[in-house]
């Protein structure tokens, strides 16, 4: 914790969440709740309410959902210690100097002096460009096109080929070589002792959104292999959460994202004008990358390369952009090969025109599958068709499938009644999604048992989070350590301390985490929402079912882990007997 817990709940107690929400949302009073449009999906109904009682708030469009500190931790992108000190400033609260424990300060000093080394080795690379020895990196970028501005805005330099060099200066510099190594800088051999990792590369820097680099990408000058070399993940390089040229992108007003898919496109871009460029860090886009996004747009165009990986890697784009509920919308290249090419031969304003014309993401889609079929044969034909139907399907909402049916339809020369046929057809075979389960980021897949034991215990929370009258129920049956998941664990002990005492505050639980992961994880426990039901006997089989699933998944953990010990097969025997009386107990809901 950086701060003491009772101070982070009485700062949390003494900012109403709709007063504070009501600063960026408009809202309304609707029954015991206030209502808006979701700030963290694209929405034209209202479908995020905030309960002033709870001082919680959640998304039934896209699952968001927390107390005041998430809100402003999903909102402004506050780290949790600012939105800490945000709400006590708000509230007038002073703060003591955060109280760290021992293990959190060894954690942040090591992230800090890993910044300061990979600035250290950014500041000479950077010299090295410009020195003597810089030569030949100075010519390649030349060549590229890139002016002493660009390279300056972007901190390119240069490793030299002398590999002990980069080691020496930092060395004189107070760094020592384990770190060296945990940057990933350079690496330690018996033959040759500290060497650079990058030699004879063009080098580029990685930055955050602070402008604080985080890692390197070398390029080799010409043709050799790997074109480019990255740094490793270290504490501060985790690439999948950071995009390159964020640091200036998201400042850039441009009412949209591009994104592409080098470092070369994205300097090229923004050298042209176009500062709302970003690429992804020599690995492909996430869902966390979109998730990122999300937070500066609702409008990203995808600048891929125009040939076939390029189409490929566009299509995953789309898919994990439409999971995040961001709508994306395909960049046309052609005839050129990617977005650096093009500028150099057509350059800005007939880019501006291509970003105009760019084509909504899923007729991009439909057009790459016709491509896949030989339209003079009837037979390919109505797969054609089939297949649009089936994707038409993925359209939660009435009147959007509705208006891409009748624009796809009359784009094909297909029969907007028969198309409306098949995609009836298929709706009644497979199901229409439905909007609010779609789970936050992350691309669906197929649930594992583990997943599927993390899913009960998930449920059961949100369950007694909905009604907490029914813990008097179930107490005799649950206890914390029925809850395998570390962090459910951890909820669950203090909910249940609370409930035994008469005085729960689930906001409160929240911020009882101090890692912002464990803090979205926390929240989204208590915003996810049940699956819909019909009230009585169904609800009531519907929660013992959770129950009995969270009790044998403990059951056969502890089983599991048991070997040979005496007492714990008692327990174990015991265990079962226990699943059998609940399995044959009514547990009513209502
Ligand atoms: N990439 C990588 N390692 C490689 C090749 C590519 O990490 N061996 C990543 C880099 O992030 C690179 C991106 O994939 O920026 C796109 O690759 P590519 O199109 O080949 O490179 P460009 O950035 O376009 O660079 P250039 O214009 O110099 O070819
Ligand atoms: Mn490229």
């Amino acid at each position: 914790m950086y701060y003491p817990e009772e101070l982070v709940e009485e700062i949390r107690l003494r900012n109403d969440i709709v007063d504070v929400v009501s600063g960026y949302v408009r809202l309304q009073k609707k029954g015991s709740s206030h209502w808006g449009l979701c700030p963290f999906h694209n929405e034209k109904s209202p479908s995020f309410s905030v309960n002033g009682e709870r001082q919680m708030y959640h998304c039934f469009g896209c699952g968001a959902g927390g107390n005041v500190y998430t809100f402003l931790m999903n909102y402004e992108n506050y780290s949790f210690p600012e939105a800490v000190r945000f709400l006590a400033d708000r509230a007038g609260i002073s703060l003591p100097e955060p109280e760290e424990s021992e293990e959190a300060r060894k954690r942040e000093g090591r992230r800090a002096r890993l910044l300061e080394v990979n600035r250290a080795a950014a500041k000479f690379f950077y010299y090295q460009l410009r020195g003597p020895r810089g030569e030949a990196g100075r010519r390649y970028l030349e060549n590229r096109r890139l002016t002493e501005e660009t390279m300056r805005r972007f901190g390119l330099g240069f490793a030299g080929k002398n590999g002990a060099e980069l080691v020496e200066y930092l060395h004189s510099r107070g760094f020592e070589d384990e770190l060296i190594k945990e940057a990933g800088l350079a690496g330690y051999s018996e033959r040759h002792g500290m060497t650079s990792q990058f030699w004879n590369r063009v080098m580029f820097p990685i930055q955050d959104i602070n402008h604080k680099v985080i890692g390197f990408g070398g390029r080799v000058m010409g043709d050799g292999e790997p074109k480019y070399l990255n740094s490793p993940e270290t504490p501060v390089f985790d690439k999948r959460r950071n995009l390159y040229g964020l640091n200036y992108a998201r400042t850039a007003r441009s009412g949209n994202i591009i994104l592409c898919e080098g470092y070369m496109d994205v300097i090229a871009m923004h050298q042209a004008g176009f500062t709302q460029a970003v690429a992804s860090l020599g690995t492909a886009f996430t869902p966390q990358q979109a998730t990122l996004l999300r937070r500066y747009t609702d409008n990203v165009l995808l600048a891929y390369d125009s040939d076939g990986a390029g189409v490929k890697a566009a299509l995953r784009g789309i898919g994990i952009l439409r999971e995040a509920g961001l709508t994306g919308r395909v960049i046309d290249m052609k005839p050129y090969k990617d977005p650096d090419e093009f500028m150099k031969a057509l350059g800005r304003e007939a880019f501006q025109e291509r970003i105009e014309q760019a084509e909504n993401s899923f007729f991009f889609e439909i057009r790459v599958l016709e491509g896949q079929f030989d339209m003079g044969d009837p037979e390919q034909k109505t797969r054609f068709h089939r297949e649009i139907a089936k994707r038409l399907c993925g359209f939660s909402e009435e009147m959007e499938r509705e208006n891409y049916l009748q624009a796809v339809a009359a784009k094909y020369f297909i029969s907007a009644e028969s198309l409306r046929r098949l995609v009836v057809s298929y709706a009644s075979q497979t199901g229409l999604p439905r909007p609010a389960q779609r789970p936050r980021s992350g691309v669906q897949r197929k649930a594992a048992p583990e997943e599927n034991a993390k899913r009960a215990q998930r449920l059961l929370i949100t369950w007694l989070m909905e009604a907490p009258g029914l813990y008097g129920r179930i107490r005799k049956y649950i206890s914390p350590e029925d809850f395998t998941e570390e962090l459910y664990r951890t909820v669950a002990e203090r909910m249940f301390r609370e409930l035994e005492q008469g005085d729960f505050r689930p906001a409160g639980i929240i911020s009882m985490f101090s890692e912002e992961e464990q803090q979205r994880e926390a929240a989204s426990l208590f915003s996810a929402s049940l699956p819909p039901m019909e009230a009585g006997q169904e609800r009531d089989k519907a929660f013992r079912d959770v129950l009995l699933s969270v009790k044998r998944n403990s059951y056969q953990c502890h089983v599991a882990q048991m070997g040979t010990d005496v007492n714990a097969l008692t327990q174990a025997i015991e265990g079962k007997k226990a699943l059998e009386e609940l399995a044959r107990t009514h547990i009513s809901v209502d």
